[in-house]
C-alpha cells in the first residue's frame, strides 16, 4: 500500500496518530512521519505536563512534537486544555474560590494557546464533559464554575488563536445515544449563542466487535448542525491473546469506522490513539486487553492497517 497519509490527502482527509515525543526516533519516528499527516501529543500538552508546579512550565515534549510535525508537513491537534483528569497536583489538591479557578483556567488557556498560536490546526478545548446519561460530569470546573465553563474556555481559546479549529471531545459519543445527544444539544446551544465551536471529537476507544452501527448517522447529524467532526482517539481493543480471527474482526471494525468518516464530507479525518501496540494505553488501563492499534509492537502492519488503507 502507499503510505496512509498519501491516500488520506488524496481524499482531503486527515489520518493522524497520537505520539510520545521521546519515541520519535528510529522506526517509530520513521513510521510516524511517513504514514500520518497529523499528530496529537498523547500527554505532552495536558496541564500536568506543561505546568507541573505552579508558574513553572515545561514545554519540551510539546515543542518537540510540534517541531517534528512541521519538519514532516503534518498538522497538530492540541490535546487538551480543560479536563477533569491529568491536572497538576497543585491545582487538583488546592483550595480555590470560583473566582480564582476561573482566573487560573483563563490564564492556562491563554498561555498555552498563545504559545502555539498559528502552529496548531486544532485544539481539543474541552475534554470529556459528559456522563454516560448525558448529564454534565461533576468536575473541578463544573462544580465551581457551572457548566458555562465550556463556553468561557472556547471563547478564551478563540481569543488567543483565532485560526485554530476549536473542538469538544468525548468518548462513548460515537453512536446515537444519550451522551452524544447531550453533546449535540450543547453544540446546538453554543452555536445559537454565537460561542466559537468548530467541531466535535469522537474519541472512539472501541471494543472488538462492538462497532456502533449508528456512527455515520451520528457524524451526519453533527455535520448538519454546521460543525466538523473528527475521530480523535481510535483504538479497538481485544481480550488477549490476539488470534487471527480477532485480527480479522478488528480489521473489519477499523474499516467500518474509517468508511463512516470518509462518507461524510464534514468528517475531517481519523486519528489513532497510538499507531503501534508498544505505544498504546490499553494494556495499562484495561486489564487483559490489548493489541488495539494498527501495528504490532514490532512495527509489523496488521490487517487493521490494510483495512484503513483500503478505506482511504
Ligand atoms: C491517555 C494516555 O494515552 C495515557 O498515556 C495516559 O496515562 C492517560 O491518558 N481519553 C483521552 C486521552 O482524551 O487523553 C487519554 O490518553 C485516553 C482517554
Amino acid at each position: 500500500d502507499p503510505p496512509l497519509r498519501d491516500l488520506a490527502t488524496a481524499k482531503g482527509k486527515v489520518i493522524g496518530t497520537a505520539v510520545t515525543g521521546s519515541k520519535l526516533t528510529g522506526t517509530y519516528g520513521d513510521l510516524a512521519g511517513a504514514q500520518f499527516n497529523a499528530l496529537t501529543p498523547g500527554n505532552a500538552m495536558k496541564w500536568e505536563s506543561v505546568e507541573p508546579s505552579r508558574g513553572t512550565y515545561n514545554w519540551a515534549e510539546a515543542d518537540q512534537i510540534v517541531a517534528f510535525a512541521q519538519a514532516h508537513n503534518q498538522q497538530v491537534r492540541g490535546h487538551t486544555l480543560v479536563w477533569h483528569s491529568q491536572n497538576p497536583g497543585w491545582l487538583a489538591n488546592g483550595t480555590w474560590t470560583p473566582a480564582q479557578l476561573s482566573t487560573l483556567l483563563q490564564d492556562h488557556i491563554t498561555t498555552e494557546v498563545t504559545r502555539y498560536k498559528g502552529k496548531l490546526a486544532t485544539w481539543d478545548v474541552v475534554n470529556e464533559p459528559f456522563n454516560e446519561d448525558g448529564t454534565y460530569r461533576s468536575t473541578l470546573w463544573s462544580d465551581n464554575l457551572g457548566t458555562d465553563y465550556i463556553a468561557q474556555a472556547l471563547t478564551w481559546a478563540r481569543a488567543a488563536d483565532p485560526t485554530a479549529k476549536l473542538y469538544i471531545n468525548d468518548y462513548n459519543v460515537e453512536g446515537v445515544n444519550a451522551k452524544s445527544t447531550a453533546l449535540y444539544n450543547l453544540v446546538k446551544s453554543l452555536k445559537e449563542r454565537g460561542i466559537p465551536i468548530d467541531g466535535v471529537g469522537l474519541q472512539a476507544h472501541l471494543i472488538l466487535g462492538q462497532y456502533p452501527s449508528t456512527l455515520r448517522q451520528n457524524i451526519q447529524r453533527f455535520a448538519d448542525l454546521g460543525v466538523d467532526v473528527a475521530i480523535t482517539e481510535l483504538d479497538i481493543r481485544m481480550q488477549l491473546p490476539a488470534t487471527e480471527a480477532k485480527s480479522t474482526q478488528q480489521a473489519a471494525d477499523y474499516k467500518a469506522v474509517v468508511d463512516a468518516c470518509v462518507a461524510v464530507t464534514r468528517c475531517v479525518g481519523v486519528t489513532v490513539w497510538g499507531f503501534t501496540d508498544s505505544d498504546s494505553w490499553i494494556p495499562d488501563v484495561f486489564e487483559g486487553y490489548g493489541a488495539a492499534t494498527p501495528y504490532t509492537e514490532n512495527f509489523t502492519p496488521k490487517p487493521a492497517y490494510h483495512a484503513i488503507a483500503q478505506s482511504l
